[in-house]
């Protein structure tokens, strides 16, 4: 059967954690759709016309270096904001989330536009503040050269631009359940995630 687990967020919400680990305990695949939108971004910043590239997006692209850097996030979020882009990634995240065996997508939009139907529906939350520390510590733990307070303007510019946009805007749809991690360790956030999920009919493979 195909149960479909829809998880949206901010950036650094904690949204992509928690889908890993609810794939795993609900054993069914999992579609990190941020990376399409980062493998498009990538591409324009390698000199390509975003459309373009998003109409000829390959599995492969998903695998490139690069993808998790902060301009790569940055150029996303700008090819994010064309809705001819949003529309050529329709199809493989529909095609992804109806797959035998269920399926849990991450993103901004799951809920409320890509699968409206999903079973079980998540929108996960934490202040600025917070996602901007979770950020800032990663870059560091990737050697990156950055300061916290350029993290922090970046995250509410992002959140200013996916908030904002005509089309596809990131909201919670009216039947999801929020869950703020702001305060939450992270396996108190899957835990409620869990909680939420079976209570939405999910059943536990591990
Ligand atoms: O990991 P993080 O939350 O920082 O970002 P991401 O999920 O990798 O998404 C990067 C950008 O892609 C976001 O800022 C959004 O603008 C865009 N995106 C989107 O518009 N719709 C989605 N379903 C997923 C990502
Ligand atoms: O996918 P998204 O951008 O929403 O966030 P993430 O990559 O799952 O999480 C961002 C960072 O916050 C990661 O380094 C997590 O380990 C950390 N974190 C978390 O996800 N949840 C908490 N409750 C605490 C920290």
């Amino acid at each position: 059967m195909a149960f479909t687990i829809a998880i949206d967020g901010p950036a650094a919400s904690g949204k992509g954690t928690i889908s890993r680990e609810v794939a795993r305990v609900f054993g069914c695949a999992h579609l990190d759709t941020g990376l399409l939108y980062r493998a498009v971004g990538l591409r324009m910043l390698e000199g390509e016309e975003p459309l373009e590239a998003a109409r000829a997006l390959m599995p492969a692209d998903l695998e490139k270096d690069g993808l998790r850097t902060g301009a790569v996030g940055e150029a996303a979020s700008k090819v994010a904001a064309i809705p001819e882009v949003r529309a050529a990634l329709v199809d493989f995240q529909r095609a992804f989330a109806r797959r035998d065996g269920g399926a849990v997508l991450d993103g901004r939009d799951i809920g409320t536009v890509i699968c409206p139907e999903a079973e079980a529906k998540l929108f996960v939350i934490a202040s600025p503040e917070t996602r901007a520390r979770r950020r800032f510590q990663e870059f560091v733990a990737a050697g990156e050269d950055v300061d916290y307070s350029r993290v922090l303007e970046d995250v509410r510019a992002r959140d200013a631009r996916d908030m904002g946009r005509a089309d596809a805007p990131l909201r919670p749809a009216d039947d999801a359940t929020e869950i703020d991690t702001t305060h939450l360790s992270i396996e108190e956030a899957v835990a409620a995630a869990i909680a939420a999920i079976e209570a939405a009919g999910g059943t536990r493979t591990a």
